[in-house]
């Protein structure tokens, strides 16, 4: 298998990175805007190539050279980015996609595609929902992601290639940045942090995708494209605020009516392999040792 990772570079992107390493089978092509930093070093099966995803030709001969037959694409603009340059969230998420897609459907050698995308699509929704869910997006961040789901679909149609489209809540891991993320990193270490957040919320810890995003690269699809919820959990602020109860006061709710609440996970556990998901011991172990990499700037 001959992979290539857009967003190679960032949280989600460097948690395949790190979790493809032993993967003797597995040549993986790490894309991002940015040169590798100095002090990131690579497993032996992974090349880094720095250029802009917009740039199909760039694409295109990266696929070539490297042969690509699986994509994950990992690129997107972060939700605050979005909503304060409605462009770059057309650019970043919409934009993007479709070019990364025309290039693995030019490239004749790319057989899967693996898109994230994110719960975002649904909108603010109290009950757990299932992939079958009306989309109603909220917010730029949803829209393009809505939106580059259906580019996902426009540019399958008429190839051999499958596509997952994946739509994952929360991500926390160790090299993830978000509000949830750093303050949970910041809890593990024992420093003061706040969290404002909505009160229910469904939570991937990124190892535990990283996981399931290998296993479908393999796994057989019955779709052309297939959209799942990723292994994850629902969960609280009250469940937080239990967690760690020196933090309690630190932890408040904020109603926020852009992302479900709960993910009905059912349809990935029946067709999928599954596995046990990291509990919350060994996920604060992890975060206690871990620190934010800072990413040159552009
Ligand atoms: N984190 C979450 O909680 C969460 C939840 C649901 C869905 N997702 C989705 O999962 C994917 C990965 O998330 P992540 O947490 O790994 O995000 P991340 O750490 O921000 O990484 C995303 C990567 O996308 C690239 N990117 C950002 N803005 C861009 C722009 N304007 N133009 C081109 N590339 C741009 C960046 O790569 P370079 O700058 O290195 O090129 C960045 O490293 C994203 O599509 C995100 O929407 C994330």
């Amino acid at each position: 298998m001959n992979l290539l990772i857009t967003g190679g570079l960032g949280g989600m992107g460097s948690e395949l990175v790190q979790a493809l390493a032993a993967d003797s089978h597995a040549r993986v092509i790490s894309v991002s805007r940015r040169a590798l930093p100095v002090d990131r070093h690579l497993p032996s099966n992974v090349m880094h190539e720095s250029g802009p995803v917009l740039d199909e030709a760039f694409l295109h001969d990266v696929m070539h050279r490297h042969a690509i037959t699986h994509v994950i694409h990992a690129a997107g603009a972060r939700t605050r980015e979005c909503e304060s340059r409605p462009e770059i969230a057309f650019e970043a998420n919409v934009l993007a996609t479709d070019r990364v897609l025309c290039a693995a459907s030019t490239a004749g050698t790319v057989r899967r595609f693996i898109h994230l995308s994110s719960a975002a699509v649904y909108g603010g929704k109290e009950h757990a929902i299932t992939e079958n869910e009306p989309l109603s997006p909220v917010g730029y961040y949803a829209i393009t992601k809505a939106a580059s789901e259906l580019a996902v679909r426009y540019r399958l149609s008429g190839t051999s290639m499958q596509a997952v489209i994946l739509r994952p809540g929360f991500i926390i891991g160790k090299q993830t940045s978000g509000s949830l993320s750093d303050f949970l990193r910041l809890a593990a270490q024992g420093q003061n942090a706040t969290l404002h957040h909505p009160d229910h919320f469904h939570l991937h810890w990124a190892p535990d995708l990283a996981r399931a995003i290998i296993h479908l690269l393999h796994a057989n699809l019955p779709d052309q494209v297939n959209v799942y919820h990723p292994p994850g959990r629902d969960c609280s602020l009250h469940e937080l605020a239990h967690l760690m109860p020196e933090q309690r006061k630190a932890i408040q709710a904020h109603h926020n009516t852009t992302l479900p609440q709960r993910l009905d996970g059912s349809k990935y556990r029946r067709e999928l392999p599954t596995f046990e998901l990291t509990g919350w011991p060994e996920i604060m172990y992890q975060l206690q040792n871990s620190t934010h990499p800072t990413l040159p700037s552009l």
